[in-house]
């Protein structure tokens, strides 16, 4: 499992693009579960960095997947030469610490994995943790965030009304043109006209959607075709590479967004 704690010293850069700044701090102090949707790459990862930097409250991420038990969670007992000890999971660590825990992808988790969030993401703020007995409180500042992606494998996985109804939902969309264009600028260092011309390619391609493009790109994306153009490759071959084969295989689709590129970039 990928697990990361981390409190860092400088301040992770976000540009806000509503009101979910003060929205998330709100439910911070008032110790509110919050839920973060959002298309793939378009800044929930973060978002939670900079809120956990701005509150000063160490952030553990857990991501996701089908495998994740509750005791990957939790915690579990190891046997070592002299008997077995008790070792603290991710979450576990989080709410002794009152860290902000934040999982990714939520909804790849098994529903008996979901269920241990229950007391925590309501008014009960507990973890019971069955194999110690213990009954755990959180922290002050302990915090849970987790994160989903409404378009990915809708039809597949949901999270049950119980568990959705436990959070206070924020949607995190793509950013209006200009602060896309400002975001591509400060995460590439590409001159801003650039920015602004990925900027202008993206919103064509997304239109493209309901015309056989399952996926459009995202922020970081954008962010990867203005590096390399940033680093010397010259634009159109950097948003090929960036943009247009990691968005499809198909040959009609590939030229139909290399011609977009084209207009853009002549
Ligand atoms: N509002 C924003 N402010 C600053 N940077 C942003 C913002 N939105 C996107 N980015 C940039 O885009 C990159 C991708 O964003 P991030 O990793 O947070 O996406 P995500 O929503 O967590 O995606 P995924 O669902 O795939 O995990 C970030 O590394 C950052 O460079
Ligand atoms: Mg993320």
């Amino acid at each position: 499992m990928h697990e990361l704690a981390s409190m860092p010293s400088t301040e992770p850069w976000y540009q806000p693009t509503g009101n979910e700044v003060a929205l998330f701090e709100q439910c911070h102090q008032r110790r509110m579960a919050v839920m973060l949707k959002g298309p793939t790459g378009c800044g929930k990862t973060r978002f939670v960095e900079h809120m956990a930097w701005r509150l000063q409250r160490p952030l553990i991420t857990i991501a996701c997947h089908d495998d994740l038990a509750a005791s990957d969670l939790i915690g579990r007992y190891l046997i070592q030469h002299n008997g077995t000890v008790w070792q603290d999971g991710p979450l576990t660590r989080a709410v002794r610490q009152g860290a902000i825990c934040y999982l990714d992808e939520v909804v790849e988790a098994r529903q008996d994995t979901v269920v241990v969030l229950h007391a925590l993401s309501d008014h009960r703020r507990m973890l019971p943790i069955d194999k110690t007995g213990e009954n755990l409180e959180a922290a002050p500042g302990f915090q849970l965030v987790v994160s989903y992606n409404p378009g990915y494998q809708r039809m597949l996985k949901d999270l049950k009304p119980s568990t959705r109804q436990r959070f206070v939902a924020m949607d995190l969309d793509f950013p209006s043109a200009e602060n896309e264009a400002r975001i591509v600028h400060h995460e590439s260092n590409v001159d801003l006209a650039t920015a602004r011309g990925l900027v202008s390619l993206a919103e064509r391609i997304r239109k493209l959607r309901d015309r056989g493009l399952a996926e459009v790109p995202s922020t970081r994306l954008l962010i990867s075709a203005a590096i390399l153009i940033a680093n010397g490759i010259p634009p159109r071959e950097a948003c090929y590479a960036g943009i247009v084969s990691p968005l499809t295989d198909e040959p009609s689709m590939t030229s139909a967004l290399r011609d977009l590129v084209n207009g853009t970039f002549v």
